[in-house]
């Protein structure tokens, strides 16, 4: 499963892509606002970052103004994806998108039927939103288990993007319903490598080290 980072915030994805963790990030208007940075300005810097895919959504919610927009976001670099919502003039951008040969996320997904039509209109991801349907009393994992057989069963390769994930059982559990890819906002990420076992064996290990007295580099 890739790694996105789920984040508009320079340092964060410098510092994740520093570890080697990222495959990706997206973003959305509202990180976008929480940062504070020009739209522009700021996809263009994370594109130079992390060569893998950057999303950038839209802000037009009709078909024309989803086209004009996404040239413009195409024309920042090579490896930006244009987001779009799910929604039938998304839809239709997503078709003319994936015709034009651009990668295309079809965002917030919140049903089996809306993964079936971003598949069928060529999406090259679909974004389940996980905590989002968990935050109303429905269970986020199980869409990503149908789409997982919906796309396996009728051999669709749209990949799904686990999205609006809010902690480290989210990831193990999308990558276990066989998410392709997960997007994580980057304190999750952070979360997933602590374990308080580690932390204790390994002040163990140092306080050992340090009574044998000896330097490995001498
Ligand atoms: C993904 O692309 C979305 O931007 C994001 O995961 C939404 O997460 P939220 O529900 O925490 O806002």
């Amino acid at each position: 499963m890739d790694f996105f980072a789920d984040t508009a915030v320079i340092d964060d994805i410098r510092e994740l892509n520093g570890y080697g963790l990222l495959d990706g990030v997206t973003t959305n208007p509202s990180l976008i606002a929480k940062s504070g940075g020009d739209f522009l300005d700021t996809i263009r810097e994370i594109a130079q970052i992390v060569p893998g895919p950057i999303s950038a959504e839209v802000a037009a919610t009709d078909y024309a103004g989803m086209m004009a927009e996404a040239q413009v976001l195409s024309a920042i670099a090579e490896n930006v994806v244009i987001k779009v919502p799910l929604t039938l003039d998304g839809l239709k951008a997503c078709r003319a998108l994936r015709a034009a040969g651009t990668q295309v996320n079809v965002t917030l997904c919140f049903s089996i039927n809306q993964a079936l039509l971003a598949a069928k209109a060529g999406a090259t991801y679909v974004s389940p939103f996980i905590g989002r349907l968990d935050d109303i009393n429905l269970d986020g994992m199980e869409l990503i288990h149908a789409i997982r057989a919906l796309y396996d069963g009728q051999g669709f390769d749209t990949q799904i993007l686990a999205a609006s994930i809010r902690n480290p059982n989210h990831v193990s559990d999308a990558a276990l319903a066989g998410a392709d890819v997960a997007t994580m906002p980057p304190d999750v990420i952070r979360a997933l490598v602590k374990h308080p076992l580690t932390d204790k064996g390994l002040a163990a290990f140092i306080a050992d080290w340090k009574q044998t007295g000896q330097k490995i580099i001498k």
